[in-house]
């Protein structure tokens, strides 16, 4: 039997090449191929690809299309070591990870979501009631805050990655344990050198651990730390600042930030890279 991923796929292609050869407008193919839609047997979850061969994914239960990647697209049988994987392999391999306990509490595991090419990342705890039901990070009420923290800064949901540092959801939300957070590491790890975000925004207890040890939230927000060639910046979990206004005026002033520290990232990062100025040992040569 065809894949129906594969199909699909087959699909698209045949109405872009029909573009190419001049047969239909660009206007009618992206109409066209807005039209066609696949849905996963399993999940319900429905599918679109687009003309330049970007993966959407419209989870049952949610109105919201994301980049996302088709898990039967990916060769189970030639999975390489976590950090030589790719973001669909990661996904694949997080969907039957069985590493930790808590696999065996999940609906669907939540690998992260989002453009794989975005300068700012954001990194929760882990999924909940219906985080877990989705396979989606951040879809409850602490998702609807961070989306609302985005729009006040220009940004659309789809435009940043949101991860979290375990994949499968802890029974009745616990926190997640040492063995577990260790266990998940390498998925995030890799993600995020993958990603290369200018910007990371721990959300949380958990993420800002990975950071800044020991640290204190109340202390440390909003305060940016150069890793490398990128910025952290821990904030307050959104769930925890929709319960505290203090707290939540914080976060809306850390956010505000934020475009700022991706242009100072940025800048660093060019300034890195500038073919045209000599690196101090050069100079000397003079
Ligand atoms: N809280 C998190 O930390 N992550 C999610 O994905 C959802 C809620
Ligand atoms: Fe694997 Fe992470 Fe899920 Fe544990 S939480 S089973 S390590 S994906």
């Amino acid at each position: 039997m065809t894949n129906p991923f594969v199909q699909f796929q087959a699909d698209v292609e045949a109405v872009t090449e029909r573009c190419a050869r001049g047969e239909i407008s660009e206007a009618e193919r992206d109409a066209a191929v807005r039209q066609m839609k696949l849905v996963d047997p399993q999940w319900g979850d429905t599918w679109m690809l687009s003309p330049k061969g970007q993966w959407f994914r419209q989870a049952t239960g949610s109105k919201q299309w994301m980049p996302d990647y088709p898990l039967d697209l990916v060769d189970a049988a030639s999975l390489p070591p976590v950090p030589q994987m790719d973001l669909p392999q990661i996904s694949l391999a997080v969907h039957h990870c069985t590493r930790c306990p808590l696999h065996s509490g999940r609906t669907r595991a939540v690998p992260g979501e989002g453009n794989p090419r975005t300068d700012m990342m954001f990194i929760g705890e882990g999924p909940g009631f219906h985080e877990d039901r989705q396979a989606r990070p951040f879809v409850g009420a602490s998702g609807k805050f961070l989306e609302q923290l985005l729009t006040d800064i220009g940004y659309r949901r789809q435009e940043v990655f949101i991860a979290n540092v375990v994949k499968c959801r802890p029974p009745n939300n616990r926190d997640p344990q040492p063995e577990e957070l260790d266990a998940c590491r390498d998925y995030l790890e890799r993600q995020i050198e993958l990603i290369d975000p200018k910007v990371i925004v721990t959300l949380g207890r958990f993420s800002m651990a990975r950071y800044f040890p020991g640290a204190s939230i109340s202390k440390i927000h909003g305060q940016p730390k150069r890793e490398g060639n990128r910025l952290i910046v821990p904030m307050f979990h959104p769930a925890a600042a929709l319960r505290n206004p203090a707290w939540r005026t914080a976060i809306i002033d850390d956010f505000s930030k934020l475009p700022a520290l991706v242009a100072e990232a940025a800048a660093f990062r060019a300034e890195k890279d500038e073919p045209g100025a000599p690196a101090a040992d050069q100079l000397n040569l003079f």
